[in-house]
């Protein structure tokens, strides 16, 4: 197995990393020769970039890509570069892929649904994104799928891991106040970038192509996570919760969100199975690391 991540320093590149290095691999990554990429490397929303990585290296059997412009605040306000990393990135990768004979996977998200029903999304709901972000993220799942027929598109949600996400913000928040308002009417699933890593793996060893779905278990807000956090890291925080109102008041200038963008792990339970567990459970993992890292 030769692969390539692209976006190899954010937070599901280096969850996939860390797992690689430990070993914890499905038996088709074992001994794998993996190549790690991020935008020093390899600037996917650039054709040329792209193209002279592939032709500068061996041919592989699978890119996965984690780089996206994941700021979705700042893809409102540059929906340009929001589309060129997120639209045109999968896309350039996908045709380096069918060009060089590589299977892709690319990573998507929950924001391509306009979450305006209650319930859980399938793979097979029609999309329809309200923000910026989560327009560029629809794009670059049809470019890439068009590209290359031998591309898994796999939307998670609400990921955490090494680096940037909603539950190291609250726990640094937590860390420096004794009240923390949180949005409690958006409601998803929180899921491990570690978690993930490893059924991004297990899919790529199919050749079921198409699109997945791949969350941790189980649905809650924003507050709920939150709240969870802090008890789980012993943080002595509270939690005040408000309306997506309120909160859009308090911050004029924030993306529109979807309220409900909880997704089934439906094709994987059809297919390979679902190996993903409840969100609490890998949120706990997750904390219990965490703080032993920084012990
Ligand atoms: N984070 C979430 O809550 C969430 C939810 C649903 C889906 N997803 C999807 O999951 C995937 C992984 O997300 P993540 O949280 O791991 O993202 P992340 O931590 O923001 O990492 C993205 C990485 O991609 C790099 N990058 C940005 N533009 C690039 C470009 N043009 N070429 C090459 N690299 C580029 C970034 O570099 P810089 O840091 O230097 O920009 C960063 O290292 C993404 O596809 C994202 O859309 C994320």
């Amino acid at each position: 197995m030769r692969a390539l991540v692209t976006g190899a320093l954010g937070q599901l590149g280096r969850a996939l990393r860390r797992r690689t290095d430990e070993g914890r691999v499905p038996a088709g990554w074992e001994g794998a020769h993996v190549d790690w990429a991020d935008l020093a490397e390899i600037n996917i929303a650039e054709a040329a970039s792209v193209d002279a990585w592939f032709d500068a290296h061996e041919p592989y059997d699978v890119v996965v890509n984690c780089a996206a412009m994941t700021n979705v605040d700042g893809c409102e306000r540059n929906f340009p570069a929001a589309f060129a990393a997120n639209a045109l990135g999968p896309m350039n990768l996908a045709r380096a892929c069918a060009r060089t004979g590589a299977a892709l996977v690319h990573v998507s998200t929950d924001y391509v649904f306009p979450g305006t029903e209650p319930g859980e999304r399938v793979e097979g709901d029609v999309p329809a994104p309200i923000s910026a972000y989560g327009r560029s993220k629809l794009a670059g799942e049809g470019l890439a799928l068009a590209a290359n027929p031998r591309t898994h598109v796999v939307r998670t949600a609400w990921l955490y891991g090494e680096g940037h996400n909603f539950v190291a913000t609250m726990l640094r928040l937590a860390a420096r106040g004794d009240a923390v308002t949180v949005v409690d009417d958006q409601f998803g699933n929180p899921t491990s970038a570690d978690d993930l890593s490893g059924e991004l793996m297990r899919i790529a060893l199919t050749d079921l192509f198409g699109t997945w779905h791949c969350t941790n278990e189980g649905t809650c807000s924003w507050a709920d996570l939150a709240e969870e956090a802090f008890r789980l890291a012993g943080a002595d925080c509270r939690v005040v919760r408000c309306s997506t109102e309120e909160w859009r008041r308090m911050n004029p200038t924030t993306a529109v969100r979807p309220r409900h963008s909880s997704l089934a792990n439906a094709r994987l339970e059809q297919t390979i199975g679902n190996s993903m567990r409840p969100w609490r459970e890998a949120l706990a993992d997750y904390i219990a690391q965490t703080t032993d890292r920084e012990a």
